[in-house]
């Protein structure tokens, strides 16, 4: 098998190889693909379309960290690695900077905001790459990726063709958009490109922000000019700090980030479960609708910190689950069944995986 630097080809041509895919996943998960190809140019596409016709079923990974990976990956698996990021225009209004889908997403944060390009810092440290956080429409800390987002270029595997996107196409919901419902391994998402608005203005909502210490003192929002207040890279240390504090590392503890989502509900339903449980942690949405903290309802139900076989839940926070060593997808996907028939039991609520299974 393939140690994986062996698999740079001709930058036109791609021949895939097997591979070992347990350092290409964030939950350490072992699995092996039959047949891997590392996209590192736009160039490769046309190439890839071909492969896909012989191979019949295309999966597309990115950081891997969003992904429960069977054990053996049937079809064929395109690593997305196309890199490069470029400030495409300085508008008055916003600067618009695009992102090749292979790109790691903190680094890409991170690059923008040395740059002066504010706005994705509530976005920090979240593991994958730029192409796969459109798919998830990734979110925290107040911010969501469809707030910056202004459009993206796909690859439409089976038709062998580029199709440009913008916001209205993708269908972006709550860590949801179409990517996630359209045929499998159709598209591939090649560069997505953001609109940073300008001038900055932090988002500092959501609560854990402003608890941090650095961020508590400040004067209320709009009584004076921010940005001579705080920087956002002082926002960007603070999110890293939270993070740090609370989530898994994946480089230490296999994880792939929130195992659920948080699951929305009725005003109706809301309101008999507050009254059965007056603890009930609950963020009200525009539509009426409440959404549930599924870390919350998780850890009331006694799993923070328990352990079925080699696969956990985290202990600082329910709603990640780990691979404590040597894990795979059936250990988690046992875990998370155990969770959700606990949950369904005793608040009647479903809860939905967040991760993409293949
Ligand atoms: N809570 C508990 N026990 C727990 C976990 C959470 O009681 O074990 C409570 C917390 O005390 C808090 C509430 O639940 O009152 C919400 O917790 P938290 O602020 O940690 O956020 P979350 O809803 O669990 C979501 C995202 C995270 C994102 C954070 C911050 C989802 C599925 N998850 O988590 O995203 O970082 O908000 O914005 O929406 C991810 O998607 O992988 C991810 C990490």
């Amino acid at each position: 098998m393939s140690n994986l630097s062996a698999s740079s080809t001709d930058p036109d041509t791609l021949t895939p190889i097997a591979a070992d895919l347990t350092a290409l996943n964030t939950f350490g998960l072992a699995s092996t693909a039959q047949a891997y190809v590392r996209i590192v140019s736009p160039r490769q596409l046309p190439a890839l379309s071909a492969l896909a016709k012989r191979h019949g079923r295309v999966f597309v990974l990115g950081g891997g960290s969003n992904v429960v990976l069977p054990s053996t990956m049937d079809g064929l698996v395109a690593h997305m690695a196309i890199p490069g990021i470029r400030l495409l225009e300085a508008r008055e209004d916003a600067w618009v900077v695009e992102a090749g889908g292979g790109e790691n997403w903190h680094g890409f944060v991170d690059h923008c905001l040395r740059q002066g390009w504010d706005g994705l810092e509530n976005l920090a440290l979240i593991p994958g790459t730029v192409g796969a956080a459109p798919v998830q429409n990734i979110g925290a800390y107040g911010v969501e990726l469809d707030q910056r987002f202004l459009g993206l270029s796909a690859w439409d595997i089976e038709r062998g063709e580029m199709i440009e996107m913008s916001a209205r196409d993708c269908h972006f919901a709550y860590r949801d958009s179409r990517f996630k419902h359209d045929e499998p391994g159709r598209w591939l998402i090649v560069a997505v490109r953001f609109a940073l608005p300008r001038p900055w203005r932090p988002v500092l909502d959501y609560p854990d922000l402003q608890r941090h210490p650095a961020l508590a003192s400040l004067p209320p929002a709009g009584s004076i000019d921010t940005r001579t207040a705080l920087s956002a890279r002082a926002v960007f240390d603070a999110v890293c700090a939270i993070r740090r504090e609370k989530l898994p590392d994946p480089a230490v503890i296999g994880n792939a980030g929130s195992f659920f989502k948080n699951p929305i509900v009725t005003a109706d339903r809301h309101a008999s479960l507050r009254q059965r449980y007056p603890g009930l942690v609950a963020y009200p949405q525009k539509d009426g609708r409440y959404k549930l903290a599924a870390g919350w309802l998780i850890d009331q139900c006694g799993w923070k910190g328990r352990s079925m076989g080699a696969a956990g839940v985290h202990d600082r926070q329910a709603l990640v689950l780990v691979n404590r060593g040597g894990a795979r997808a059936a250990d988690i996907l046992a875990l998370a069944g155990a969770i959700r028939a606990d949950v369904k039991a005793r608040y009647g609520v479903d809860l939905e995986p967040e991760p993409v299974r293949p």
